[in-house]
């Protein structure tokens, strides 16, 4: 992943998490007043819904140009550069959309972050899960990232003893012009790495792509994330 590098462009082709960011927040409203830490904040989508609530926000994100676009974008949450996948400091409630999927062990993440709050603390958590960009997964293979469905995403929250009081996929079909397209978004949005197949390669993969999954005079990619309002136990 390239989000450090990719943060100028990543709002623009963000549209998918921008949407499933703000379901998320609507999904388990916070009451107004609550206190929250926000996990891999990005440019401050889920930050800016959570605000609308009546939060009041630490918006925290490795990256520190990430950071510095939230911080025009949501001057109101009080913003840091902060690594989400180590110890992270006591919070009443943690909230993130679209990080934990990239952590190597994400149990070890989540008991951080058990860790980090009182006991019925809140966690409101969005992450991509299975059938998410199976089109894609099909052709090219799971690539860097290990793909959870929602059942395997719940039971690693039951092990870092988290409480799911409410949870539900949700599941979009995005068309892109053109399979380039899809390509052009995953790589401004920061979330592919360094390319690893050869011009033959992804030209071929283009060709397949359109081929295989044309829909309304362009392509389609299915994009999936669960939706997780939790307790700490
Ligand atoms: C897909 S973006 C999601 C951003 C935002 N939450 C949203 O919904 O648009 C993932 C974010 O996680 C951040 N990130 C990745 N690894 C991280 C880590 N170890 N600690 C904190 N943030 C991290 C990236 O910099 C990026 O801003």
């Amino acid at each position: 992943m390239r989000f450090n590098e990719r943060a100028h462009t990543y709002d623009q082709h963000a549209a998918p998490q921008r949407r499933f960011a703000e379901a998320l927040a609507a999904f388990a409203p916070f009451p107004r007043g609550a206190e929250i830490t926000e996990l891999g904040a990005g440019t401050g989508f889920l930050t800016n819904a959570l605000l609308v609530q009546g939060a009041s926000v630490e918006a925290t994100d490795n990256s520190p140009s990430m950071v510095e676009l939230g911080r025009q974008n949501a001057p109101l949450a009080d913003w840091k550069v902060r690594d989400a996948f180590t110890k992270i400091p006591k919070a009443k409630a943690l909230a993130s959309s679209g990080l934990l999927h990239w952590a190597p062990d994400p149990v070890a993440v989540l008991r951080n972050w058990h860790d980090a709050m009182p006991d019925e603390g809140r966690l409101l958590l969005g992450v991509p899960c299975d059938p998410c960009l199976f089109e894609l997964r099909d052709l090219m293979g799971e690539g860097p990232l290990h793909w959870r469905d929602e059942d395997q995403w719940l039971k690693l929250l039951e092990s870092a003893k988290f409480d799911v009081r409410a949870h539900g996929v949700l599941e979009s079909q995005e068309i892109y012009p053109s399979s380039i397209d899809l390509f052009r978004a995953l790589h401004g949005s920061g979330v592919t790495g360094s390319p690893r197949m050869s011009p033959t390669t992804l030209k071929s993969l283009i060709k397949d792509y359109d081929r295989l999954h044309p829909k309304s005079g362009g392509v389609v990619a299915t994009w999936a994330w669960l939706l997780v309002d939790a307790v700490a136990l």
